[in-house]
């Protein structure tokens, strides 16, 4: 079994806190793939503000982390799943992975993200779960993964 987590709506505070540990974890890559993406950092931080919902991950009350996700049609799409880097490697990510997909199995079809190429932790993680790579975009440097979840509307293709 795996570890058991809590996800709450992220405060004001917990907001920037994630904003800052995107950021630094991107740290050179960062101007590049903004590049890539033909975003300036202010652009995406308006969308950071107004996509999707952020999360906090707390773990026996604790913060352990958090996420940027974002529900839309059939899709869910995680913009961003943050492990603090002292809790790594404890099965958070997984059981947020877990997670997120019981809640949204209904109502999605689909479950989305990007990862960087060369991140490999993090591929291995979605690897496990069932994400296969859709869409390499080499410009970016990125992976989009997908996983088909068992959905009310996902049959039939
Ligand atoms: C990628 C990330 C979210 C993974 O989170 P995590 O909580 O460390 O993930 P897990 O603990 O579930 O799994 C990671 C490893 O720990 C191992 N693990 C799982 N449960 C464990 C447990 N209870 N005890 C010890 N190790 C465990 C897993 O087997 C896994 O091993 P692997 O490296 O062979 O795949 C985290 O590393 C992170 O935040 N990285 C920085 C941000 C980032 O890159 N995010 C992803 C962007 S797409």
């Amino acid at each position: 079994m795996g570890v058991d987590i809590e996800m709450v709506q992220a405060t004001p505070s917990e907001r920037v806190e994630l904003l800052g540990l995107i950021r630094s974890e991107l740290a050179d890559r960062g101007d590049a793939i903004m590049k890539a993406m033909g975003l300036t950092w202010d652009q995406f931080e308006e969308l950071y503000e107004t996509r999707g919902e952020v999360r906090t991950l707390k773990r026996m009350g604790a913060v352990v982390g958090f996420c940027w996700i974002e529900h839309r049609g059939s899709e869910l799409h995680l913009h961003a799943i943050f492990v603090l880097p002292e809790q790594r490697g404890r099965g958070i990510g997984s059981a947020t992975l877990r997670s997120l997909e019981a809640e949204f199995q209904d109502q999605a079809e689909v479950i989305e993200l990007g990862v960087e190429n060369d991140n490999a932790a993090a591929r291995r993680l979605y690897e496990r779960h069932g994400f296969e790579a859709a869409k390499v975009l080499p410009e970016v440097g990125f992976t989009v993964m997908r996983k088909r979840v068992a959905g009310e509307r996902s049959g039939g293709r």
